[in-house]
């Protein structure tokens, strides 16, 4: 398989998890203490040496565009100020990668947003983030699943063990030969299984999957599935059923950002490390503990 070298971004569904707020403030944008969810996820993907970036928007999704372009007034103010470790900080923010960004005109599903990205993408294998999950790990979990889709020469889904009782919320993956342990051909899945018996097992698919070109043909004779949108599972399905998936349990703590518990999880966690308020948090948040 092709060294893998682009990245797609789906952000631009209408978060009704995270209404009202998601209305004017897109949920890829929404911060985790001080930086939005998005840098985290252009930063995983270059830690997979990943330097091509598309990001799936759409209407009232502006915010992130202009997040990783330079903002003048600051840079002019921040000068002025001499704040000099800001505005390395902005400067470094903006060349992370070559971030390019396409509008999804309808929010018609996973499946259409990433279909968008067929031109960008070309004949390569590519990695695809959902723009609402965010992972912290050691190694970039989009490097841990390009290096696995290198190695078998297939797509890659990133799955993790779920309850079982949760797996009616996710895409449950039928399990065959296993490589390691944490890899596995899978041959078939089941989106939002509802009953035990539909479920093949209890790893899901979450956040993350590299996919081969392939995927695009299928994508355009897939019809829509559940709520009327392009479901890219359905088409993830077909891929596994004629070609073969890799089902990798990837290594990271995932926030789902489009949830607002994930999104308090994040930022609790993250305010508890942070180098600026991290020690006052804490005794804050031990006093507040004790009043619980
Ligand atoms: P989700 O299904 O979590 O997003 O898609 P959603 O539809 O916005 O969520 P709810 O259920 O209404 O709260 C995962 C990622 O795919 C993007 C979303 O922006 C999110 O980052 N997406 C989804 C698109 O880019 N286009 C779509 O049509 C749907």
């Amino acid at each position: 398989m092709k060294k893998i070298t682009k990245a797609v971004i789906p952000a631009a569904g209408l978060g009704t998890r995270m209404l009202p707020i998601s209305r004017t403030v897109p949920k890829e944008i929404l911060p985790i203490v001080d930086r939005p969810s998005m840098e985290y996820l252009v930063r995983e993907a270059v830690g997979a040496g990943i330097k091509d970036i598309l990001i799936i928007t759409g209407r009232n999704k502006e915010a992130i565009e202009n997040y990783f372009d330079y903002s003048i007034e600051y840079k002019d103010v921040l000068q002025a100020k001499n704040k000099q470790k800001e505005l390395a900080d902005m400067e470094e923010v903006c060349s992370l990668a070559n971030v390019y960004f396409l509008r999804q005109k309808e929010a018609k599903g996973l499946g259409h947003a990433v279909l968008c990205a067929e031109e960008f993408v070309g004949d390569e294998p590519f990695a695809v983030l959902y723009g609402d999950d965010v992972m912290v790990a050691e190694t970039p979990v989009t490097k841990q699943l390009c290096d696995v889709a290198e190695k078998y020469g297939k797509a890659v889904v990133g799955v993790c063990e779920v309850p079982f009782e949760d797996v009616k919320k996710y895409c449950s993956m039928k399990i065959g030969t296993q490589y390691d342990d944490r890899t596995y051909l899978t041959t078939d899945m089941v989106e939002k299984p509802q009953t035990r018996e539909e479920m093949f097992s209890n790893l899901a698919i979450l956040g993350r999957v590299v996919l081969t070109p392939d995927i695009f043909d299928i994508l355009k004779h897939t019809a829509p599935g559940k709520g009327g949108e392009l479901q890219l599972t359905d088409a993830m399905k077909e891929l596994a059923r004629t070609k073969g998936v890799i089902s990798y349990k990837y290594e990271g703590r995932r926030y789902d950002m489009g949830s607002k518990l994930g999104f308090l999880q994040a930022n609790i966690e993250t305010a508890l490390k942070h180098p600026e308020i991290g020690d006052a948090f804490k005794a804050y948040l031990m006093d507040l503990c004790k009043t619980l």
